[in-house]
């Protein structure tokens, strides 16, 4: 059994948990389902003539907004985008770069989509906080973190850690 089958399995209309009230929680809760919903439309416009492996995702910046993604495969298999990348960098090129969660959608009927190795190292860019919901075409999902889904990650941080030899500059 995997990691992710072993966590607990939630239902969109269930219990979240941590410290929230209780309207909180249905607020939050209210918008998981619609992240969710949204990658699953996302999901419809998938260009995977190829692997015929539909994925949609759904990425919610900290104001609010949504940006979703699909995949968009190519004849040059290795020119293929995923869905998450998508979502991200679409966010990234109208300027926002602080996001609360993405929520990933395939059709997949009897496990929740995994994100590749690429795609978790592309959300840890952005923070390694901020949670991932990996979902089945049911609606029912996993929440995770980026940094759970990527444990003793590399990021933009460690680019400035002490090193034993540091290159000058060329100019
Ligand atoms: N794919 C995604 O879009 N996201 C993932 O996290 C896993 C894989 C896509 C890439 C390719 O178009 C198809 O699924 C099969 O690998």
């Amino acid at each position: 059994m995997s990691t992710l089958q072993l966590r607990q399995e939630k239902m969109v209309n269930g219990h979240g948990s941590g410290p929230q009230t209780r309207t909180e929680r249905q607020r939050t809760q209210e918008g998981v389902v619609g992240l969710i919903r949204a990658s699953l439309e996302a999901k419809e416009f998938a260009y995977c003539p190829y692997s015929k492996f539909r994925v949609g995702a759904a990425l919610l910046a900290h104001d609010g907004k949504v940006f979703t993604g699909c995949n968009v495969e190519n004849a040059c298999y290795n020119l293929g985008i995923c869905a998450e990348r998508n979502a991200i960098s679409k966010a990234v090129s109208e300027g926002y770069r602080d996001f609360k969660s993405i929520a990933i959608a395939s059709d997949l009927s009897d496990q929740f989509i995994s994100p590749c190795g690429g795609c978790r190292q592309f959300m840890r860019e952005f923070g390694a906080s901020w949670d991932v919901y990996l979902s089945k075409p049911d609606g029912t999902y996993v929440e995770m973190t980026v940094d759970e889904l990527l444990p003793g990650s590399f990021g933009p941080e460690d680019l400035n850690m002490k090193k034993v030899h540091n290159i000058p500059n060329e100019f």
